[in-house]
């Protein structure tokens, strides 16, 4: 994979590409203005790295992490888009199929943040109507240049029906929280067309995801 640096993790990211031992396959995508730290905060979640220096992104790439829910091995295909509108053509072409998308706003741009309805449109138009939204304020860490009060993140995602967070790729703020919430709620969503129940999503107790395999065995609520 092109995003990946040194050998010895590109060797590790290939075989976790390669991997077709899972149980389920969740394909996301994060989505937002260029510069918003969308392709920092997939390091984060899957390298445990960071780099100030800013390298836009050609196009799309993707990563792969796998994670446990109740002794299931869900396999996250996570896919980052280059946010440069030049790009947009290839990039919603991606859209379809995917089961959740992290969209991102940067909080010291108030222009990032005037943006995400624009993208929720376009998750409109191009992806399946059961996607599952996280909207992501992200370089929580730069409080004393922030232009977007967290409640106007709030108060956006609340009208978009979408869940909410404040993170920090830099800091490592709520980057596993964001990933973990969003194949809770995918898995929430799998549940309900699988039992017909519409009940919330937030009355279904959901056990947290885990990077490495549990040991007991037990049932999947996926
Ligand atoms: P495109 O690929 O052009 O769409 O941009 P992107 O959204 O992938 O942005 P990228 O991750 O490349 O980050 C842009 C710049 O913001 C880089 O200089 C990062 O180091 C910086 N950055 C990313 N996340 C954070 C953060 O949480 N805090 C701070 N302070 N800087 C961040
Ligand atoms: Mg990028």
């Amino acid at each position: 994979m092109a995003l990946a640096s040194e050998p010895v993790q590109q060797n590790q990211a290939q075989k976790d590409a390669a991997d077709q031992n899972f149980d389920y396959m969740f394909k996301l995508l994060i989505i937002g203005n260029s510069s918003v730290g969308k392709t920092s905060f997939l390091f984060r979640y899957a390298d445990d790295s960071f780099t100030s220096a800013f390298v836009s992104t050609v196009g799309i790439d993707f990563k792969v992490k796998t994670v446990y829910r109740n002794n299931k091995r869900v396999k996250l295909q996570i896919w980052d888009t280059a946010g440069q509108e030049r790009y947009r053509t290839i990039t919603t072409a991606y859209y379809r199929g995917a089961m959740g998308f992290l969209l991102m706003y940067d909080i010291t741009s108030q222009e990032s943040f005037y943006a995400v309805q624009d993208w929720a449109t376009q998750i409109k138009t191009y992806s399946w109507d059961n996607a599952q939204v996280v909207l992501v304020g992200n370089k929580c860490d730069l409080e004393d240049d922030r232009l977007v009060p967290t409640e106007d993140g709030q108060r956006l995602a609340g009208d978009l029906g979408f869940q909410f967070f404040e993170t920090s790729a830099k800091d490592n703020i709520n980057v596993k929280q964001v990933f973990d919430r969003l194949v809770d709620v995918i898995c929430d969503k799998m549940n309900e067309s699988v039992n017909g129940d519409a009940s919330p999503v937030a009355n279904h107790k959901t056990p947290s995801l885990q990077d490495t395999p549990p040991e007991s065995q037990g049932g999947c609520s996926c």
